[in-house]
């Protein structure tokens, strides 16, 4: 009866964030700690993306964008770059399934450079999963915060606004992530402290969330630790 009390206490003071973003990061590593090629990391890392996207789904959560490849990851080996290609690939074919578990997907970043197979398995998934009302699923995808900012910027100046009619709304309107809420909470593991490029004006006011852990072994229950952390948080936004 005590234990019950004390995890329906705990309970009571779980703040959801309304929007999560994981940098999916640690994938390599994983992969040479178990002497197998980084490929072998990153089917692992797209295997627990789909877990967690799941599980974020199952709590309830609006908003789950995570950092699959950035515009800096092109400087990788061939290679490397073929195999995640390959890994999207198999993920995407599958799309299907986002519509049976009410996850609707959105692509962010510049899709339009890669393969044209690719772009058509993007578009068909987002379409197959337009009207499910779940969790909204951002894969942030040869994106690049920079490279967002300036793509916002060439929307204005080709739409021909005036200087007055430039304000913060104007240019987030303009983002991949137009319409959405920014992210509250932002999740990195496998050790690392940097955004690394990733959702630069998005972010200006959310909280973060740092851990060693890799990214394929980073499971439910340290999504719910980070929760915990995030709702004791005291987001002030500049106020008192
Ligand atoms: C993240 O894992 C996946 C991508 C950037 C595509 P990494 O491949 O960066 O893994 P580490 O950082 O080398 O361990
Ligand atoms: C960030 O990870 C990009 C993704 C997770 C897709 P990186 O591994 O590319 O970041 P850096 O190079 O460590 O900053
Ligand atoms: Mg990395």
């Amino acid at each position: 009866m005590g234990v019950f009390k004390l995890r329906r206490a705990s309970k009571a003071k779980r703040i959801l964030p309304r929007h999560i973003a994981i940098i999916m990061d640690g994938n390599g590593r994983w992969a040479k700690k178990r002497g197998l090629p980084r490929t072998a990391g990153h089917s692992a890392g797209s295997k627990n993306f789909k877990d967690i996207a799941r599980y974020s789904n199952k709590i309830g959560l609006e908003y789950l964008t995570v950092y699959a490849f950035s515009t800096e990851n092109w400087k990788r080996p061939e290679e490397e770059v073929r195999n995640i290609m390959n890994i999207l690939r198999d993920y995407l074919k599958d799309a299907k399934n986002f519509k049976d578990e009410n996850i609707k997907v959105k692509f962010i970043g510049n899709i339009e450079v890669l393969d044209e197979d690719i772009k058509e398995l993007i578009a068909e998934a987002e379409e197959a999963s337009k009207d499910a009302t779940g969790l909204n699923l951002n894969i942030a995808l040869n994106y690049g915060g920079r490279d967002e900012i300036i793509h916002a910027v060439k929307s204005i100046i080709n739409e021909g606004l005036a200087a007055e009619e430039i304000d913060e709304k104007a240019i987030s309107d303009r983002l991949y992530t137009c319409g959405q809420p920014d992210p509250d909470f932002i999740i990195r593991p496998s050790g690392e402290y940097r955004l690394s490029n990733y959702l630069i004006w998005q972010s200006a006011y959310a909280e973060y969330w740092f851990s060693d852990i890799l990214w394929p072994d980073f499971k439910p229950k340290h999504l719910e630790q980070a929760i915990d952390e995030y709702s004791n948080r005291n987001r002030r936004f500049g106020g008192v």
